[in-house]
């Protein structure tokens, strides 16, 4: 019997100061709230659902409620899932305007033959399941119009290369995840992005990318990633340290190799977390930060700088 376990991040990157209490609570909040689905028997795709749902619907985290925006001011999402028994996914790009994009990549997954829809196309599909757009000023903050502001004043939206570009050290957060590993050893995660701030109308990330913003395979582990799209979707980031569990190393060395190959290769930063099917849980981050918390055998883990790590009884 394995150990059951939930992690949750709230987006790997600079993250400021003024949002760093309310991520803490978030990715706690979430955390425990996948937990409790497990708990009372959903399944692992259910429970992964539920933790991100949790994180996009909280107006602190880049997803959902509280995305940041492209150039033109718009909400364009990206979300993943993935079952890690059957190794179905379903994924959503560019979606517009909803509050839980995480819900139509189930969708995709359960009531589609497809892995991903994109766009237009996208957000027509969710409305056939009641999931309407919405007033896109109900999922805008004051944060995501700032930070957009911010943005603007500088050349290079895409800012992957710490200290490196003209926007040094970009106060920026991204993403949500969760990966989960039940009792059985079945595991699941998702990942949901408002993106980059600035991007590109249609910019695509790596969150909605199998491989990428997320994996799982039962015979291996669960995976969600984030950080800066264009060096993950070319790191295969999730796949990587997938391939590298699989080869019996932990899942901290798994992440670490990731992120270490991206560095090196692509000059990219950002973070994951990650279960086994054994029930190893891990996190590791190459930015400045990185909310994220899990639940196991009764206790409540989380932390958001580098070395925090602080465990409270639940
Ligand atoms: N990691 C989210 C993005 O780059 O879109």
């Amino acid at each position: 019997m394995v150990e059951p376990v939930v992690i949750v991040h709230g987006g790997a990157w600079a993250v400021p100061e003024i949002l760093w209490d309310r991520s803490i609570a978030g990715v706690k909040t979430a955390a425990l709230r996948g937990y409790k689905v497990l708990q009372e028997g959903g399944s692992v795709v259910d429970v992964a659902e539920a933790a991100v749902i949790s994180l996009e619907d909280n107006p602190v985290f880049d997803a959902g409620t509280g995305s940041v925006l492209t150039f033109d001011e718009q909400v364009e999402m990206d979300a993943i899932i993935m079952n890690g028994a059957t190794m179905e996914a379903g994924a959503v790009a560019a979606i517009r305007n909803i509050p839980n994009p995480v819900k139509v990549a189930r969708l995709i997954m359960e009531k589609t033959p497809h892995v991903m829809l994109a766009g237009e196309g996208a957000n027509k599909f969710a409305s056939q399941y009641g999931i309407n757009e919405v007033d896109k000023e109900l999922l805008i903050t004051p944060y995501a119009k700032e930070e957009l502001a911010e943005y603007k004043k500088y050349t290079n939206t895409v800012y992957c290369l710490f200290n490196k570009t003209e926007h040094a050290n970009p106060v920026g957060h991204d993403t949500v995840g969760c990966a989960v590993v039940d009792q059985k050893g079945h595991t699941a995660c998702a990942t949901s992005t408002g993106g980059i701030t600035a991007k590109m109308p249609g910019r695509v990330g790596d969150s909605p990318i199998i491989g990428a913003g997320g994996y799982a395979d039962d015979e291996v582990g669960a995976v969600s990633t984030t950080g800066c799209g264009e060096a993950i979707m070319k790191a295969c980031l999730a796949r990587h340290i997938v391939s590298v569990m699989g080869t019996g190393q932990d899942v901290v060395t798994a992440i670490k190799s990731g992120l270490n190959h991206m560095e090196t290769r692509i000059n990219g930063f950002g973070g994951a977390i990650a279960v086994s099917c054994k029930g190893d849980v891990g996190m590791q981050f190459s930015t400045p930060r990185m909310p994220w918390a899990y639940v196991r055998q009764g206790k409540l883990h989380y932390g958001i700088h580098p070395g925090q790590h602080i465990i409270e009884d639940l």
